[in-house]
């Protein structure tokens, strides 16, 4: 039997910042779709693993990532979202760098004996793309291409061939009272939604799946004649839902042609920012299965935020002691809370050996 993490791992502040080193300064973090910085010379600002950052598209086509601190007095470059006409300018004194981030000029830098350019290029921030869309990584040695994800990457692509082509169509940015893992464990069972779920109407948990892999799980409905099957890839239809290591949301909605994405960032020990975006197709802004998908997605939603932030309101309780992972011997089973305890397991070792 399994036992849920400390609770001081949901509260201290402390606990926060050493998992904010050893989870989120070491994962691959997906952050937004390539369409979000289609064409050259286009930007993005936003907040990845605690850093403020911003990606560019440069003239060759590359997305490049840099840390949104100008390397004079360290005033913020960018904000926002737009096109760069040439060089990024700081508005603090108009020192410019190029898109791939050396320092181009400083007013008045040819009066500064020694002064040289090229020792204050931009920080850079590690960038690749996944299934369409971008990641980021502040971890120099953390490798691209590892198992897991290219391992979700593939069924990603598999499940919807077209993850390329979809551009954002809706954006939903929300703080939410509760420390990241509570809302990352809460995606990951069912044992609730029978219960805490009004907007799924009769939930028949007999016919959920969950599958595990590498720093990814999977779950949806199996259609009844296959349920005895071993749940595979293949055999989830309809509404099917993706977790990605450490803090990513995929949704394939009932239509089968848009995908929710809900993006984690944590803001303290008992704060989370949740921005989740749908994508579609051009041609499916106005579909009305869509609508009605959002519609529910937004009420789940709600119900799950109520959720997690009661949930951390007891994990502030002295009163709690900690209870037990509720696991079936069959590790698919669509309530149990298996993949809960996966996702621990995962936490702990990433602050194995560091202090506590
Ligand atoms: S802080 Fe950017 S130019 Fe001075
Ligand atoms: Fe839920």
């Amino acid at each position: 039997m399994r036992h849920p993490l400390p609770r001081s791992w949901y509260t201290s502040p402390d606990h926060f910042a050493r998992e904010m080193c050893e989870v989120f300064g070491r994962a691959w973090l997906p952050v937004c779709h390539g369409s979000d910085i289609a064409g050259p010379g286009s930007y993005l600002t936003l907040t990845a693993g605690g850093e403020e950052i911003f990606l560019v598209h440069d003239r060759s086509g590359e997305i490049r990532g840099f840390h949104n601190a100008c390397q004079h007095r360290a005033h913020r470059l960018l904000d926002g979202a737009g096109t760069l006409k040439a060089a990024i300018t700081c508005p603090y004194h108009a020192w410019a760098y190029g898109l791939d981030g050396s320092l181009r000029a400083a007013p008045r830098m040819g009066a500064i004996k020694g002064f040289n350019p090229a020792q204050y290029p931009l920080r850079p921030v590690r960038t690749a793309s996944f299934a369409g869309f971008v990641m980021i990584c502040h971890d120099d040695d953390a490798p691209e291409a590892s198992a897991g994800l290219r391992d979700i990457e593939k069924h990603l692509l598999v499940d919807h061939p077209d993850l390329p082509q979809l551009h954002a169509i809706r954006r939903r940015d929300a703080v939410m009272g509760a420390n990241w893992k509570t809302i990352i464990e809460n995606y990951l069972e069912c044992y609730h939604c029978d219960v805490a779920h009004p907007s799924f109407g009769e939930f028949d948990l007999s016919t959920w799946k969950h599958i595990a892999g590498p720093a990814w799980s999977r779950q949806g409905r199996v259609p009844a004649a296959r349920h005895n099957q071993a749940a595979s890839h293949g055999t989830i239809e309809g509404l099917s839902a993706w977790w990605q290591w450490p803090n990513i949301f995929w949704a394939r909605a009932f239509d089968e042609k848009s995908f929710v994405v809900a993006y984690h960032e944590p803001l303290a020990a008992n704060a989370t920012r949740q921005v989740r975006v749908v994508y579609a197709l051009d041609d499916e802004e106005d579909d009305t299965a869509l609508r009605d998908f959002n519609e529910l997605f937004d009420e789940v939603f709600q119900e799950d935020v109520s959720v997690v932030e009661s949930v951390q309101r007891g994990l502030s309780s002295r009163g709690y002691r900690g209870g037990a992972l509720i696991e079936d011997d069959d590790a698919s089973a669509g309530w149990s809370e298996h993949v809960v305890g996966d996702f621990q397991t995962m936490v702990r070792s990433a602050l194995e050996g560091t202090a506590s």
